[in-house]
């Protein structure tokens, strides 16, 4: 039996790729940090209690490298994907430190336990479309330089880059998946996808009279978090560690994501969406656009789920939420949804 080792297991990725590798029959070891209390499991709880009893689960934290040496050498897993991150763009401007330290020093700490390990390790790097940031051209392929446009971004670039070193220095069978946004039922509640099918679903039920985004005019590709995870474990079954641009090849902007959120569930984006300075970034990624020829040629790697597709199950499965979520309707005190 093959062992994976994933960090970031709680994060929307980790669900969906926890499924898969237990669907292949790998023994999953998943990494949490400490929180106080167990709230950040709620994606592990969309699980099938079968699936979800195969899990281990180990403490540790990205900026804790003796507890990712710790946890490495216990299990000996032959997998690492790589996933943990402090991952919203937009907080990473209120937090850059800590962006730093987790997403980009993160991942040099969990390729050093790697190494130390002298184990026979394949690992798998979250990198992203936001290195591209203020793209050079479109779409963007595995030669388009970076530009990154946020702590975040930058955060990524260097995470990237020093996989990319530790497999020319050291041998190590590292691959990047540069993913672009990818999304689900399961996304964070303050990304703009899920934000807007939270909001639609509420406006429905009249839990709430509008939504209050940033900037609405910026484009993305995104596709569905379910088919990324796929990539990500072809990019690990491969002979020779490569990075691989994972996208749909087709954007929108975030008014189109309105306009068919709103109109699945019979209305009109317009009357409800309000533009509100607080959710504008000081820098902002434009317009992102993939091109996945490569993983389409070398993984035979497609993506199988379309945007109406997307917004459609995003929608319906947040009306099925706040209709069942008697806590929505009484939620108190909470931080503004960046
Ligand atoms: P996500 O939902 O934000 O999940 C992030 C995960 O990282 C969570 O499990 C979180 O744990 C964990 N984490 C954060 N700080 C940590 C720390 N200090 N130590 C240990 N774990 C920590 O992200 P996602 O959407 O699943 O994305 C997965 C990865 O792909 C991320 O690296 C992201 O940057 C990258 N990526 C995402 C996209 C996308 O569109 N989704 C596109 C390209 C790249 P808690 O649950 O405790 O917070
Ligand atoms: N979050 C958010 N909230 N974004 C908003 C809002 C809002 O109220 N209003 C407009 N937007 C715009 C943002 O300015 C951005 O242009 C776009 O919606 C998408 O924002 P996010 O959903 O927060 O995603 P992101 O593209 O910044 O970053 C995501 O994708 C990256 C891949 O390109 C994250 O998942 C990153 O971790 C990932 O690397």
């Amino acid at each position: 039996m093959k062992t994976a080792l994933i960090t970031g297991i709680t994060g929307q990725d980790g669900s969906y790729l926890s499924e898969l590798l237990i669907s292949k029959g790998y023994r999953v070891i998943g990494i949490v940090r400490r929180s106080s209390s167990v709230d950040s499991r709620g994606r592990l709880d969309h699980l099938d209690p079968d699936v979800r009893k195969k899990i281990i689960l180990q403490y540790g934290d990205m900026t804790d490298a003796s507890s990712l040496v710790a946890i490495i050498k216990r299990f000996e897993p032959s997998e690492v994907y790589n996933l943990a991150a402090q991952s919203h763009v937009k907080i990473s401007f209120d937090q850059p430190i800590y962006t730093s330290e987790v997403t980009g020093v993160g991942t040099l700490n969990v390729l050093e336990a790697i190494r130390i390990s002298g184990l026979n390790v394949r690992f798998y790097q979250a990198s992203s479309s936001e290195q591209f940031g203020k793209v050079a051209h479109t779409p963007q392929n595995e030669s388009t330089p970076f530009y990154p446009r946020s702590p975040y971004g930058v955060s990524k670039v260097f995470a990237h880059w020093i996989t990319v070193n530790y497999r020319e220095a050291y041998g190590m069978h590292n691959s990047c998946g540069i993913l672009f946004n990818h999304e689900s039922p399961r996304r964070g509640e303050n990304f703009v996808t899920r934000k807007i099918s939270l909001g639609v679903a509420k406006i429905k039920e009249e839990m709430d009279a509008e939504l209050r985004l940033g900037n609405i005019d910026s484009q993305r590709d995104w596709g569905f978090a379910g088919d990324y995870v796929e990539a990500m474990w072809l990019m690990l079954q491969q002979e020779k560690p490569d990075d691989y641009v994972v996208a749909t090849g087709v954007s929108h902007t975030v008014r189109d994501f309105c306009e068919a959120a709103f109109s699945h569930a019979g209305m009109d984006y317009k009357d409800y969406v309000k533009t509100d300075s607080e959710y504008f970034r000081p820098s902002e990624v434009d317009a992102l656009r993939g091109d996945a020829a490569k993983a389409r040629e070398k993984l035979g790697w497609k993506p199988k789920t379309d945007f109406k597709s997307l917004v459609g199950m995003m929608v319906d499965s947040d009306l099925a939420f706040v209709r069942n979520n008697f806590s929505y309707k009484h939620s108190g005190f909470r931080l503004s949804r960046r």
